[in-house]
């Protein structure tokens, strides 16, 4: 049986959006809901795998909602809610833990990564992470998982559990009457420029939310003075702009920028140069500028008036979660009669 084709992902609601967070994740999100059916999903699950201040939390979790909105989500068409309120991705998440090996959860990089030094003392939760984010896709039998770089590792392990849970529970899947592909094998979706936006002050590293200085990154919410003052003060070389892609080679802060002006123009990086190649990087910087207020000062606007109005946030949360419950909990039934649960 061939299944319908469906996208899933989620944002973490952790700290301020930047625009790392746009340009790799939402802008995608958003030219993804003409061909396909979409579920949006704010992490709050995935989010406590490290410690988040209980009052902090539901600020972040509507601030990412807000953003969905802003930036051009439609709520009404497609599905966007927060993970928490359906239970049955902890559920499934439960089973696949059952099923993924320890051997496979130890080899995730990320982990490995956000658990330091200090291994001993990471969460559970933060180990199992990956076997939570099968469960998210799997629970509504996505097939198709917009993720940066940095997730393939995660969407990999994703269809590992896929097949090993149609495999192990085969004969009890045909018992049961459903289709031997029970879950489908989710698909990476990665596409466009500047899929991995870098730091403003350190073009090998990615733009991050925990980076110290402001000054690395451009948030969603920043002010227009803000936006120009950090691009003005970005790092880069004493040369001019190359003509050509091939003179960005061994130059991350120029490439960064240009990736940045080409994502935000919806063109490619060889268009960018061939404007702006041979000039300075002052003149490029302010353009830059320009463009940056133009595209994100109208996001940022609207979700500082969203923000304000959270009764509406948590009225569109709870009516995206009451929908993808009718989903999941589909799903759930027959994973319960599969494993072999009595329920009623
Ligand atoms: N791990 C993803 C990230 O940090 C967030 C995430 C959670 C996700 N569940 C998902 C992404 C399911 C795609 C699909 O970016």
């Amino acid at each position: 049986m061939a299944f319908k084709q469906r996208v899933f992902s989620g944002v973490q609601p952790t700290g301020n959006l930047h625009l790392g967070n746009y340009l790799g994740a939402i802008v995608k999100f958003v030219a993804l809901q003409e061909r396909y059916d979409c579920i949006y999903c704010v992490v709050d699950l995935h989010a406590i795998t490290v410690w988040q201040d209980p009052v902090e939390l539901p600020r972040a979790t509507r601030e990412v909602t807000a953003a969905f909105l802003a930036c051009g989500i439609d709520p009404k068409k497609h599905i966007v809610f927060n993970q928490s309120q359906v239970a049955e991705h902890a559920e499934l998440a439960w089973i696949f833990n059952c099923v993924a090996r320890v051997g496979w959860l130890n080899r995730m990089t990320q982990f490995k990564e956000k658990a330091g030094k200090d291994r001993e003392n990471a969460s559970i939760g933060l180990y199992s992470y990956p076997t939570l984010m099968a469960a998210d896709i799997l629970v509504y039998r996505a097939t198709h998982v917009p993720v940066g770089e940095d997730q393939k590792q995660h969407l990999e392990l994703s269809r590992d559990i896929a097949q090993k849970f149609n495999n192990d529970f085969a004969d009890s899947i045909r018992a049961h009457g459903y289709d031997e592909a029970f879950f489908p094998q989710p698909e990476p979706l990665i596409q466009g420029p500047a899929t991995r936006v870098m730091s403003l002050r350190d073009g090998s590293k990615k733009m991050s939310k925990s980076e110290p200085s402001d000054y690395s990154r451009i948030n969603l919410t920043d002010s227009a003075d803000d936006i120009a003052q950090k691009i003005r003060k970005a790092k880069t070389d004493p040369e001019a702009l190359p003509s050509e892609e091939k003179g960005l080679e061994s130059r991350p802060e120029a490439d960064n920028l240009v990736g940045i002006y080409a994502a935000l123009a919806g063109t490619a990086k060889a268009d960018v140069l061939r404007q702006f190649g041979g000039g300075q990087f002052s003149a490029f910087k302010s353009a830059l500028a320009d463009l940056a207020v133009a595209k994100l000062g109208p996001v940022g606007a609207e979700m500082k008036r969203l923000v304000q109005d959270p009764a509406y946030i948590d009225s569109v949360l709870a009516d995206g979660a009451q929908r993808a419950r009718v989903m999941a909990s589909d799903t759930m039934k027959a994973v319960r009669d599969i494993v072999g649960f009595v329920h009623s």
